[in-house]
């Protein structure tokens, strides 16, 4: 300690940390909804800050884009810093037409096109699936709110900019059930399996993979907000 991507001190993270893709975003999140944050990490800029909110100690870290980057940060934040709890809060792509723009995804499990979970298994499959605890604690949040969730599965691609063959299987992952696209969400769940920590993954849809709509930028901005709240009133349960 520090590790080779973190430069924070023993203790310096809480066992809960909120983690979206961008690290500005992390910032914005430690000044807009904790306490007395303090920044405790900046190496390559992957700003991470502890603070508190409703007088929990608690962290918020960005874990970068795609599988790869989110698994370098989570496995020393959980090996090295005693992190229990991760959540990430990110974005994603509809992949069917009952998913709307700004729809927010309490994501239950992950298909990927990623080796990684494979590596882990031997070359068998792996279930990603998110702590069922967090995914009911998420649920009732929104519940409690009346913001309303979806809730299922989704698809964590290596890929962001595909070749036509493999957007062509977008049509099959969402026949199979999953509602959206996104980076990091299967390789979130097979580290916190490995290394023994709760994971959940909420997503905002910002894309649309079928109308090829996004959100503006207020409208991202606000439904970013909204699901930050579920994500606070999860690791305040
Ligand atoms: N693909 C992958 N990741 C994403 C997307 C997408 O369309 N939108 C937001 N994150």
């Amino acid at each position: 300690m520090p590790t080779p991507h973190i430069s924070a001190a023993p203790g310096d993270f809480a066992e809960v940390i909120l983690m979206p893709g961008d690290p500005l975003r992390a910032r914005y999140i430690a000044q807009r909804f904790l306490q007395d944050a303090r920044e405790v990490t900046s190496v390559r800029n992957m700003f991470g800050y502890t603070g508190s909110y409703q007088g929990r100690r608690l962290s918020v870290m960005g874990h970068g884009m795609g599988i790869p980057s989110l698994s370098i940060y989570t496995t020393e934040l959980i090996r090295e810093y005693g992190v229990r709890v991760i959540l990430r809060v990110g974005s994603c792509g509809a992949l069917r037409q009952d998913v709307k723009l700004r729809d927010i995804i309490v994501a239950t499990a992950a298909g990927t096109d990623s080796n990684v979970n494979r590596m882990r298994l031997g070359g068998h499959d792996f279930p990603a699936v998110a702590d069922f605890m967090l995914a009911r604690q998420a649920v009732e949040a929104a519940e409690k709110r009346g913001r309303p969730v979806r809730v299922g599965s989704v698809f964590t691609s290596d890929l962001f900019y595909a070749p036509e063959g493999e957007v062509a299987k977008n049509a099959v992952y969402a026949r199979m059930g999953m509602l959206a696209v996104e980076m990091e969400v299967a390789g979130l769940y097979g580290v916190a399996a490995e290394f023994g920590a709760r994971a959940l993954g909420l997503l905002t849809v910002s894309d649309h993979i079928l109308t090829h709509e996004s959100l503006s930028a207020a409208d991202r901005q606000t439904t970013f907000d909204e699901m930050i709240e579920l994500a606070l009133d999860v690791a305040a349960a």
